[in-house]
């Protein structure tokens, strides 16, 4: 059985907040799936990853780039964050797998957006967030935990 648990994010920064005390739970070797349509706030959730896992770098949709490290930044906790978009690559497994993402994932943390469907096979244990956009600009995330993630702490 799949439990998902919903939260509400109600603004921009309300999924930024989320992300960022889901990142203060995070460790190396996390995988983190983020589905939902485009827009739906997939990258602002890792803009506020990155600032719980304390990381370098600015957070943005990239645009040539299909995944973006962000090595852990000085006096910090150690954990880099590698954020993955995996919107252009169509579904491409072979793709995917010419990242190296299951060498990353050893020490980083790995986030990635359009996932659903092919980075699973990088873990058996991840979580999966699918956000789903309402018409009053709410955003409601589905968290459905996989594997160990069933008995971590969720925010
Ligand atoms: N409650 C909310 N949560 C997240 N974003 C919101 C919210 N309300 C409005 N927004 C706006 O929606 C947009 C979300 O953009 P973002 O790039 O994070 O989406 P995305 O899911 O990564 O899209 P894409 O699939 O194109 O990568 C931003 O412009 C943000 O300001
Ligand atoms: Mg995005």
């Amino acid at each position: 059985m799949v439990a998902t648990s919903v939260r509400t994010l109600a603004t921009v920064e309300d999924t930024e907040d989320f992300g960022r005390r889901l990142g203060e739970l995070l460790r190396g070797g996390d995988l983190l799936l983020l589905a939902g349509p485009l827009g739906a706030g997939k990258t602002a959730l890792v803009r506020g990853l990155a600032r719980g896992l304390g990381v370098l770098g600015r957070v943005s949709s990239p645009t040539f780039v299909i995944a973006r490290e962000h090595p852990p930044a000085e006096g910090g906790r150690g954990v880099g964050l590698v954020h993955v978009d995996a919107y252009r690559l169509g579904g491409h497994l072979d793709e995917l797998d010419d990242l190296d993402l299951d060498t990353e994932l050893v020490d980083a943390v790995v986030a990635v957006e359009w996932g659903e469907g092919m980075a699973e096979r990088l873990s058996d244990d991840h979580l999966l967030i699918t956000l789903e956009r309402r018409d009053d600009d709410t955003r409601v995330a589905h968290l459905t935990p996989h594997g160990a993630w069933l008995d971590r702490p969720l925010p």
